[in-house]
């Protein structure tokens, strides 16, 4: 893997899923290491989209890091479909689960990364009790739910809440953003404090897709 300050970690929601395979391999082709699979159920938010079955699948074909966010109720259930299906990240809602320190434990027993996604209304001192034990932090930038939302500037708030509670505590997982994420707000989120910036419509509706790697690197 290369060394980089910052991961773009590109969001297939924004792209073909009849043509997935071309996908996988042009992100692997641009020398990125992430893949940001978007799991809806219908419930927890207002879409559907795909389930480890697409998962497990799509997993023959790519040996990106599977970054599996679960925008799905109760996901303790699916954890061990999730993880057999071949996702390396698994990152589940703190507002869809009552449990969330048994369900991020689950990911973990099954030998793979634990991350944990607040929506913009949850607060970050509702995850505080669980921050030494996960990978990663997932903070929602739009409501869950579609791609090609605008960003919402309050999150910039809790990445550097997150980043200083990190520093201060020593914790070691990694800040992601979600939503909205793009050219214009990128400096900003990563001077907060974020680690890997998740990109659907910015990534996928650009042309030249090098120079917007190397832009967001810059
Ligand atoms: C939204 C998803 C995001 C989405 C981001 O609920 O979690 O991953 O694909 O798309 P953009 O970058 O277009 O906002
Ligand atoms: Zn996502």
């Amino acid at each position: 893997m290369k060394e980089r300050s910052v991961l773009i970690n590109p969001s297939i929601l924004a792209s073909d899923f009849s043509d997935i395979r071309s996908t996988l391999e042009l992100i692997s082709s641009l020398d990125l290491d992430y893949v940001h699979l978007d799991v809806m159920d219908g419930s927890f938010v207002p879409n559907i989209t795909f389930g480890p079955k697409f998962i497990k699948d799509i997993r023959k074909h790519s040996d990106l890091v599977f970054d599996a966010h679960l925008m799905i109720e109760n996901p303790e259930k699916y954890v061990s479909a999730f993880s057999s299906a071949g996702c390396d990240i698994i990152t589940v809602h703190k507002e869809a689960t009552r449990h969330l320190n048994r369900v991020l434990n689950a990911i973990k027993e099954e030998g793979k990364e634990a991350g944990v996604a607040i929506n913009p209304s949850t607060s970050v001192v509702e995850i505080e009790n669980d921050l030494s034990l996960v990978d990663y932090v997932l903070v929602m930038s739009v409501n869950p739910g579609f791609g090609g939302q605008a960003f919402i500037p309050q999150s910039l708030k809790k990445i550097k809440q997150l980043d200083e509670i990190r520093e201060s505590e020593g914790y070691e997982f990694r800040i992601m953003v979600d939503g909205g994420v793009g050219l214009r707000n990128h400096h900003a989120i990563r001077e907060a404090g974020a680690d890997i910036l998740i990109c659907g419509e910015a990534f996928f509706r650009c042309e030249d897709k090098s120079a917007f790697i190397e832009e967001m690197e810059s």
